[in-house]
C-alpha cells in the first residue's frame, strides 16, 4: 500500500503536505506534486493535511489506483524532492474541485523548483 497524490492537486498545489512527511517522499512538478510509492511508508499523516483532499491511499482509489500509481511513480523519478512548503498558486481556490484536470491536459510535465 502507498498513498498517492491525485487529480485535485493539479493547479491547487498548496504544499501543506510536504513538511509532515517523515521520509521526504514528495516530488514537485510545476503545478502538481507526486509521492514516490516505493519510498512512502504508509503513515497516512499527509492525507488530512491536504485541504483539497487530493491525497488518498491507493486502496481507496479502486479502478483509478493503477493510473495514479503510474503517474506518481513516473514523475517522482524525474522531478525534484520538495520538503518545504512554497507559495500556493494565487488562483488555487478557483481550481479546487474542477473535475478531470489530468485528463484535460492541465498537469504540467515540467519540474518544479524543489527544496
Ligand atoms: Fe509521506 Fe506518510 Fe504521506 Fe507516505 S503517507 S507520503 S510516508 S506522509
Ligand atoms: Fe497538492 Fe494537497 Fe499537497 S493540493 S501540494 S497534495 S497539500
Amino acid at each position: 500500500m502507498t498513498y498517492l497524490v491525485t487529480d485535485n492537486c493539479i493547479k491547487c498545489k498548496n504544499m501543506d503536505c510536504v513538511e509532515v512527511c517523515p521520509v521526504d517522499c514528495f516530488y514537485e512538478g510545476e503545478n502538481f506534486l507526486v509521492i514516490n510509492p516505493d519510498e512512502c511508508i504508509d503513515c497516512g499523516v499527509c492525507e488530512p493535511e491536504c485541504g483539497p483532499g487530493a491525497i488518498l491511499a491507493d486502496s481507496a482509489l479502486g479502478a483509478e489506483a493503477e493510473k495514479w500509481h503510474n503517474i506518481n511513480m513516473k514523475y517522482s523519478l524525474i522531478w525534484p524532492v520538495i520538503t518545504e512548503k512554497g507559495e500556493a498558486p494565487a488562483d488555487a481556490d478557483e481550481w479546487d474541485g474542477v473535475p478531470n484536470k489530468y485528463d484535460s491536459g492541465l498537469m504540467s510535465e515540467l519540474p518544479g523548483k524543489g527544496t
